[in-house]
């Protein structure tokens, strides 16, 4: 590996042995910053802490986060922690308004008590419940239509108010639909409950008992099939460390929607997933779920703007070869 540049910075991830913050530690590493991973290994690898160090802990837990303030001084945190799931969230909202919500709490609190200036947090599309429009920017209306989301929205507000009153500094980076790997394979795919529709058709290849349902084939769309925005996790990467560094250098908070820009239907995605593999795939065509729009697209241009972002891993073939590569590798293990 290259010799990297040095920064005398150090970075608190929280979540970051999770999907997204795992591949987020790397890149600050390979950027010259030093990090601490904290995490609760809930949803996470410790396999996949690869740079930094690593302090297992819970956000629940106040003595695991006196002691990991404590132990180091932070430069900026970085919040990927939550729960994921939006059907679980309708189900047992009280979890996800107790870990997304309170458990944030927790970290702002004792952020702001030793004097943490920086945070980047990791907010969601799903802030914004139905589009009124086809490509969603930052003044589109917020209206969530799950637990879930409401949970992110209320850090967003949470996150305004620690500014007015503390100079808690924030950036929330609301990402649509995250995918693909490390393109160098060195963060491992984890078993794990998946929710996404790419890791869910790898799947289903390494088990053809497992078809995949695909909900709603009646869309006003090209197909019939929802439109999503994709974006590469590594490309999700590079907008945390533009917005950190923006951050740092202006003092001023803001937000920025993360997507392609460009969607695609399920069955482009299918059809994607068929040329990258080789393999066909064994699907099942449901009725409509509630609640699903039936095009969900990011308009990024402020990031572009204003962090000077643009996606490097824009083509869907790219992003499901590299988790294909990333699922597989975990199979011959
Ligand atoms: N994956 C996506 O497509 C997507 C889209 C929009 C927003 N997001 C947001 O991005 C963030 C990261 O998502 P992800 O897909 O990497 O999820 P993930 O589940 O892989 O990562 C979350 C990590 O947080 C840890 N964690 C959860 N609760 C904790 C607690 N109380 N204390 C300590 N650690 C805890 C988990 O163990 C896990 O490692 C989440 O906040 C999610 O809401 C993800």
């Amino acid at each position: 590996m290259n010799r990297r540049p040095v920064k005398n910075k150090t970075i608190l991830i929280v979540g970051g042995a999770g999907y997204i913050g795992s591949h987020v530690n790397k890149l600050l590493y390979l950027h010259g910053y030093d990090t601490v991973v904290f995490d609760n290994l809930s949803h996470g690898d410790s396999r996949n802490v690869l740079y930094g160090s690593f302090f297992e802990g819970d956000l629940e837990n106040a003595s695991d986060l006196k002691n990991l303030f404590k132990a180091h001084s932070f430069d900026g945190v970085m919040h990927f922690a939550a729960l994921t799931d939006v059907g679980e969230s309708i189900r047992n909202p009280a979890v996800y308004y107790r870990n997304n919500v309170s458990n944030t709490l927790n970290l702002l609190d004792i952020a702001v008590e030793n004097g943490v200036k920086f945070f980047v947090f990791s907010s969601s599309a799903a802030i914004f419940g139905m589009p009124i429009k086809d490509l969603i920017d930052e003044q589109h209306s917020r209206s969530p239509i799950n637990p879930y989301g409401h949970s992110k929205l209320i850090v967003e507000a949470m996150l305004q108010d620690y500014d007015q009153a503390y100079g808690l500094k924030s950036c929330s980076l609301r990402y649509f639909n995250a995918a693909g790997a490390d393109p160098e394979c060195e963060i491992v795919w984890y078993d794990r409950k998946e929710n996404n529709l790419i890791p869910l058709l790898l799947k289903s290849l390494k088990d053809p008992s497992k078809k995949v349902t695909l909900f709603g084939t009646d869309y006003p769309t090209v197909d019939g099939t929802c439109i999503r925005d994709y974006i590469h996790v590594y490309d999700l990467a590079e907008a945390h460390i533009r917005g950190l560094e923006k951050l740092m250098t202006t003092q001023t908070s803001s937000s920025y929607n993360l997507g392609n820009g460009r969607g695609f239907s399920v069955y482009e995605v299918v059809r994607a997933v068929e040329k990258v593999t080789g393999k066909s795939l064994q699907i099942i065509e449901g009725p409509r779920r509630p609640g699903d729009p039936a095009i969900l697209v990011a308009d990024s241009k402020k990031a572009s703007l204003e962090l000077g972002w643009k996606p490097q891993y824009s083509e869907i073939e790219t992003m499901i070869e590299h988790a294909y590569k990333a699922m597989f590798s975990l199979a011959e293990e």
